[in-house]
């Protein structure tokens, strides 16, 4: 495992692996010593929880963090491209972690360099660390990423994390609920791709006749910033608003999970039920992010 681009490029053995590690990192954080080893944090997006999880989880492993927070200040405003920006940050640092709007761009940055790079979310494609500590959260939740059901709610189009975590649970046997506006449908390539891997989905408009029946209730937030059109955005945004009381008849087991920041897509009154999980779920991604980058700087044996 060079770099971590897609959750396509992983396999089931892979990411149990990867989930092990995590688990075993979080009862011992002491067991990897990553000092002299630094990390460059390259986010040309916004983010809270992402870059300072990598950075958190870098450090509270000995190592060191440069960052690239946002591109002002930066030379990228002088007109440097993504190409020389990033083969002269793998001369400083000894693995990149990258987001960027454009999709592709963590694999063409991996093409540029020669130091592993992580995806850390590129435009509305792929977000694998994010799936990963998704899949992290939801074992330690169910005991087991088998078998289980789960609705993916919301901008199932441009959410780059419902489509990591798509392709990260098809190969766990999951029944899936694909809840959405007709306009921000989950990709038809994907549900291609899921078809040929012989996984169940359906797709729903309506979350309410589905609720009481899942494990997983994984919501995500209508993504402004990706509508090329503001008055669309405008016609969907409160598509799905997930309230205590809709959940009084769910099933003992399941757990709201949301990869933050959530605007109204949950209401607090969630957050003191025993359904909420999204912030255990942000805590997780420490372990899983320490795991990734032993993983890739060549600390496990
Ligand atoms: N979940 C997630 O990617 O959050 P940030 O955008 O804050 O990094």
């Amino acid at each position: 495992m060079k770099n971590l681009i897609s959750m396509r490029d992983l396999s089931a053995d892979k990411i149990l692996q990867l989930l092990a590690l995590a688990e075993s990192l979080e009862k011992d954080p002491t067991q990897l010593d990553l000092s002299r080893r630094v990390m460059a944090a390259v986010f040309y997006e916004a983010s809270t929880r992402t870059r300072m999880s990598f950075e958190s989880a870098m450090k509270r492993l000995g190592g060191e963090v440069i960052a690239m927070v946002g591109t002002s200040g930066t030379s990228v405003e002088k007109g440097e491209t993504l190409a020389d920006t990033t083969k002269v940050i793998a001369r400083y640092s000894d693995i990149i972690v990258i987001r960027h709007p454009l999709e592709g761009a963590a694999r063409y940055v991996s093409e540029q360099v020669s130091i592993p790079v992580v995806n850390a979310g590129d435009g509305a494609n792929q977000h694998p660390t994010q799936s990963l500590l998704d899949l992290y959260t939801i074992q330690k939740a169910q005991g087991t990423l088998e078998g289980l059901k789960l609705a993916l709610v919301g901008d199932l189009k441009y959410g780059r994390t419902v489509h990591s975590l798509a392709y990260a649970l098809a190969q766990f046997n999951p029944e899936f609920f694909f809840v959405s506006p007709k306009s921000l449908s989950m990709p038809i390539h994907i549900l291609n791709d899921l078809s040929r891997m012989g996984v169940k989905f359906k797709e729903k408009t309506k979350l309410n006749k589905i609720v009481d029946d899942i494990d997983i209730m994984y919501v995500t937030r209508i993504q402004r910033e990706r509508f090329p059109d503001r008055e669309e955005y405008e016609k969907v945004k409160n598509a799905y608003i997930i309230t205590a009381d809709l959940l009084k008849n769910a099933k003992d087991n399941l757990k709201v999970m949301h990869p933050l920041p959530r605007v109204n897509e949950i209401t607090t009154d969630v957050d003191s039920t025993k359904y909420a999980y999204y912030f255990d779920q942000a805590e997780n991604g420490i372990y899983m992010r320490q795991a990734i980058l032993a993983t890739l700087l060549g600390e496990v044996k």
